[in-house]
């Protein structure tokens, strides 16, 4: 289904690990849409990963980059710059971790060196990135950037901890630096609040199976797919959203605006 949307345009993918992220699939309908891009990922995960695979398959070079280090994104958008000859028109932001996750603390029990270390990871650094492409004028104008969310920024999902706070301060960056990227010079900052995905930073949500088929029979479309994620971003890409800006935007099936689903009512009808 690639039309071509992004023909002539040059894009920066952050936050592919391995073929079951998002990021992997929107590289790929990227290149398929006419783009050319760059791929990024924090060393360790570029060791740890199979970014190369994906890189032979879009053509793309591969700059590490920390999301978190100034110095690592300065140095990301000078050589993607150079690399693609010119001006950036769409980065993606596809990065979360949590350290109180991760090493299982509950929420009534956070270690606040871990949420420091998350909240940087997983939302400051889109402030960073944002700011040191802005700094450095990298972004053509009418350009788009995206990162993607999770619905716990606005309902409370007690397994997501204190991810649903960084998810909340990312949306919140989008709106401010929206505002300011906008007068600039028209460039677009939005977030795509996607349904539950099997992926690496998915699954390490205790209970993410559950959540995940919850999500599922709410949804009266049920969950959406990381290819329709991809297709999604495209569409935010392309020509065809250029006055969008500033909005956090549902990916989710009809998630978000469902009280209660017949299947739900069934299942506990049956108990
Ligand atoms: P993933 O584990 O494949 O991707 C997360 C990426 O973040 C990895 O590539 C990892 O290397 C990168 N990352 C971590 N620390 C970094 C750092 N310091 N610098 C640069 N990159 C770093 O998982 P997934 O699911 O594709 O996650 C992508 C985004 O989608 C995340 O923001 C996640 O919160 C969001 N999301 C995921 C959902 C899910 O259920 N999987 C649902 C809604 C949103």
């Amino acid at each position: 289904m690639a039309n071509n949307l992004l023909k002539g345009k040059k894009g920066i993918v952050f936050g592919a690990l391995d073929n079951k992220s998002i990021a992997w699939k929107v590289a790929l309908e990227a290149v398929a849409n006419g783009a050319e891009i760059v791929l990024t990922n924090a060393p360790i995960a570029l060791r740890m990963g199979s970014i190369n695979e994906l890189a032979s398959q879009c053509n793309a070079k591969i700059i590490p980059a920390d999301a978190t280090s100034l110095k690592d994104l300065e140095h990301l958008f000078d050589a993607s710059m150079q690399e693609l000859n010119g001006k950036i028109d769409f980065v993606l932001h596809s990065i979360g971790m949590s350290v109180n996750v991760r090493k299982k603390r509950p929420y009534t029990d956070l270690n606040y060196d871990f949420l420091i270390k998350g909240l940087d990871v997983s939302a400051v650094s889109f402030h960073k990135m944002l700011q040191v492409a802005f700094k450095m004028d990298a972004i053509n104008d009418f350009g788009s950037i995206l990162a993607l969310t999770y619905i716990a920024a606005q309902r409370t999902f007690p397994d997501y901890n204190d991810m649903a706070e960084n998810k909340s301060y990312l949306e919140s960056i989008a709106r401010s630096f929206g505002y300011h990227y906008g007068k600039h010079n028209n460039v677009r900052v939005n977030t795509i609040s996607q349904s539950p995905t099997m992926t690496t930073a998915g699954s390490g949500v205790s209970g993410f199976d559950a959540f995940f088929e919850y999500a599922n029979s709410i949804s009266p479309m049920g969950n959406a797919s990381s290819e329709d994620c991809a297709k999604y971003c495209i569409s935010l890409f392309s020509d065809y959203t250029k006055m969008v800006t500033m909005q956090n935007l549902f990916h989710d099936g009809g998630f978000s605006s469902t009280g209660v689903s017949q299947d739900i009512i069934d299942i506990l009808q049956k108990k």
